[in-house]
């Protein structure tokens, strides 16, 4: 895994980095493009989740007891609706034990500014590590207002988990939550003059749910 700051993880893992090269193709349909997707969620969130605390706890297997761990604390998934849905259920798998809170947020196309929806969150959200998901973070507005409102609630380990992300969505989450980490699978070029993400993929939430 590479590092440019403490704030931003780029995983760089070969597997990831070829999924995304197909993810990124113009070519790739929606079956296609969701498995890539959740695939590469799946992947990502081994990494970011690698040294979330354990404690011990005894276990008996058929033959004897013996020591192993669970999690020390509850893990709340929060999927930024639509497209955060897209990498949500093969993290599910892997961490079966987690809460998910939704958020529905959308950019307005004019603005650029996040419009809220939905908000959705487990009760003991505060007492949880919480992973934020998106795939885009491209001016990061959506993003920094789902973590604020996190934080408003009481959330204090919060990380945010996105497949692309632009300097300038980088930039604006240091600023505005500089105890964030942003994990993405790539920090891409800049933004284009209609705030999409270039090179990029194109809308996450249409290429997901075939809304083109
Ligand atoms: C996309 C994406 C992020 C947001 C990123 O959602 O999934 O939520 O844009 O842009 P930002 O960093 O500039 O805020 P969109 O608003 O297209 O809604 P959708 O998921 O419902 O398609
Ligand atoms: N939302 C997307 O889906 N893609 C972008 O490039 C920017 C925002």
């Amino acid at each position: 895994m590479g590092s440019e700051s403490p704030n931003l993880k780029v995983v760089r893992h070969p597997l990831i980095r070829e999924k995304l090269t197909r993810i990124r193709d113009r070519r790739t349909a929606s079956p296609e493009f969701r498995a890539l997707l959740s695939e590469i969620a799946e992947l990502m969130a081994y990494e970011l989740t690698a040294d979330f605390p354990v404690r011990e706890v005894e276990v008996e297997t058929p033959l004897m007891p013996t020591s192993g761990v669970e999690l020390s604390r509850g893990v709340t998934l929060v999927p930024i609706i639509r497209a955060g849905l897209g990498m949500l259920e093969d993290i599910m798998r892997l961490v079966p034990q987690a809460r998910v809170g939704h958020v529905g947020l959308y950019r307005d196309e004019r603005t650029l500014e996040p419009v809220e929806y939905y908000w959705k969150m487990p009760q003991d959200v505060a007492e949880t590590d919480v992973i934020v998901i998106d795939p885009m973070l491209a001016t990061g507005g959506s993003c920094s207002e789902a973590v604020s409102k996190l934080h408003a609630v009481g959330a204090t380990r919060v990380r945010v988990l996105c497949l692309v992300a632009s300097p300038e969505g980088v930039g604006r989450m240091l600023e505005d939550h500089p105890l964030v980490t942003v994990y993405t699978a790539s920090l891409d070029e800049r933004l284009d003059d209609r705030g999409y993400i270039l090179p990029g993929l194109g809308d996450a939430g249409d290429r997901i749910f075939g809304t083109t």
